[in-house]
């Protein structure tokens, strides 16, 4: 039974679908960041060990309400890796293994880049698919990767 909330059904699925990209792109960070938390040498360890996996926290959390958002507005959510990576913008680096340095710069251009991606987003649910729940969900989503990118942006020097 589709959600009578007053988006058309069209407009759902345009949601769902933009919903679904964003739900990719978190996975591939989260995943990225994982990696890095595994993989972190140098003098810096315990401490960028423990800031990465504050972070990959925040992005499954972020994971779990995206997809579930996409349930709420009457979609299935895709659930596969080759989905995930499908829909992804962000990209991935297999068989590589950044120095400390360039972990840093990686994920803060990631999270700069889902930054900027959402902000065109935000615009379109409120004047294209009249969702403004989805708005507001995608601001606050913003907000904390403005935050990661942030802490992240302090270890450049
Ligand atoms: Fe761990």
């Amino acid at each position: 039974m589709s959600p009578n909330i007053g988006i058309t059904p069209k407009n759902l699925k345009k949601s769902a679908s933009i919903l679904a990209t964003i739900l990719s792109n978190e996975m591939t960070l989260y995943v990225k960041t994982r990696k890095f938390h595994w993989n972190i040498s140098g003098n810096s360890f315990m401490e960028l060990h423990k800031l990465f996996e504050e972070q990959y926290r925040v992005l499954e959390a972020q994971i779990d309400e995206v997809a579930e958002r996409i349930n709420q507005l009457g979609e299935k959510t895709i659930g596969t890796m080759k989905e995930f990576i499908d829909n992804s913008t962000l990209k991935e680096s297999p068989k590589e293994y950044a120095s400390q340095k360039d972990m840093l710069s990686e994920l803060l251009e990631n999270h700069e880049q889902l930054v900027t991606e959402f902000r065109d987003y935000i615009p379109v649910f409120e004047n294209e698919t009249n969702d403004a729940g989805s708005a507001d969900f995608v601001t606050r989503l913003l907000q904390q990767h403005e935050k990661m990118a942030w802490i992240l942006r302090r270890y450049q020097v």
